[in-house]
């Protein structure tokens, strides 16, 4: 079962996750960390730049992010090419070779997901994954009914997808029908797997993931098949979970040996 652990807030959420990003890269400063775009990961990356800037060195920290839009400008910048460097690579000053997006061009996008895996192999798997969810219960742009073994591939995005991501583009018309995106069984090979939620408007897909079925209708429900899940959600996130007393119980009583997250 996914840890669940309820914050008071977005900022919470995110230095608790900072914590555990700097404690990873105490022990291993070339890490691999799970690169989730959208609103939901900010809180952390904010977190993180402000370490940055109080000493903290991520100079040789890895990344690779979930997903791309295909047929999008790299420069576009919506492009998560764009995104990625923007709220993550410079403000958290990484080296950007080391940061990688998949590539979501339409020309070799038949073999761009094969790459793309073989590069997450070749830096030794990914050590701690950040996910977001979508109200459809999506992690990357695994859309309901992506198999749980899916490797990086292109999925074709939903209309309540393109619907909530409309908001970061100037039309609804112009948001990607495409995605190239790590698959369920991309994720599951990641060493940790940290899912934020935050909002009213993720409680549904919070309880499916967590309690409901394993179900590739949820494909966030793929995460209670890792050992090693953890869920930050704030009060409106939780709301739908039933055993929420349970888990703040857990957390309250957490073992002295058993770090947050990590
Ligand atoms: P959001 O998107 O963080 O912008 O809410 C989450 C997701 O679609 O995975």
């Amino acid at each position: 079962m996914a840890e669940v652990i309820v914050v008071p807030g977005r900022d919470a959420a995110g230095a608790m996750v900072a914590e555990a990003t700097e404690r990873l890269v105490q022990g291993k400063p070339d890490a691999v960390l799970g690169l989730a775009t959208g609103d939901t990961p900010l809180p952390v990356y904010r977190a993180l730049a402000e370490r940055v800037r109080d000493g903290l060195d991520l100079g040789r920290m890895r990344g690779f992010a979930l997903d791309e839009y295909v047929g999008i400008p790299l420069a576009h910048p919506q492009s998560y090419h764009s995104v990625i460097e923007r709220e993550v690579v410079r403000p958290l000053r990484l080296a950007p070779a080391n940061v990688h997006v998949p590539d979501g061009r339409p020309i070799g996008i038949e073999t761009a997901g094969e790459r793309y895996e073989d590069a997450i192999l070749a830096a030794g798997g990914v050590d701690l994954q950040l996910l977001g969810i979508g109200t459809d219960g999506h992690i990357g742009f695994n859309e309901p009914g992506s198999s749980f073994a899916s490797l990086t591939r292109v999925k074709t995005l939903t209309r309540q997808t393109r619907a909530d991501n409309a908001r970061f583009f100037d039309s609804p018309d112009d948001v990607p029908v495409h995605s190239i995106t790590q698959g369920l069984g991309t994720i599951l090979r990641a060493r940790r797997l940290v899912l934020l939620a935050f909002g009213a408007g993720k409680a549904q897909a919070v309880a499916a993931a967590v309690e409901g079925p394993l179900t590739a209708s949820v494909p966030a429900s793929a995460i209670q098949l890792h050992p090693r899940a953890t869920v930050v959600v704030d009060e409106e996130a939780a709301s739908g979970l039933a055993e929420l007393e349970y888990y703040r119980h857990a957390f309250a009583n957490k073992p002295l040996w058993d770090p947050v997250i990590l």
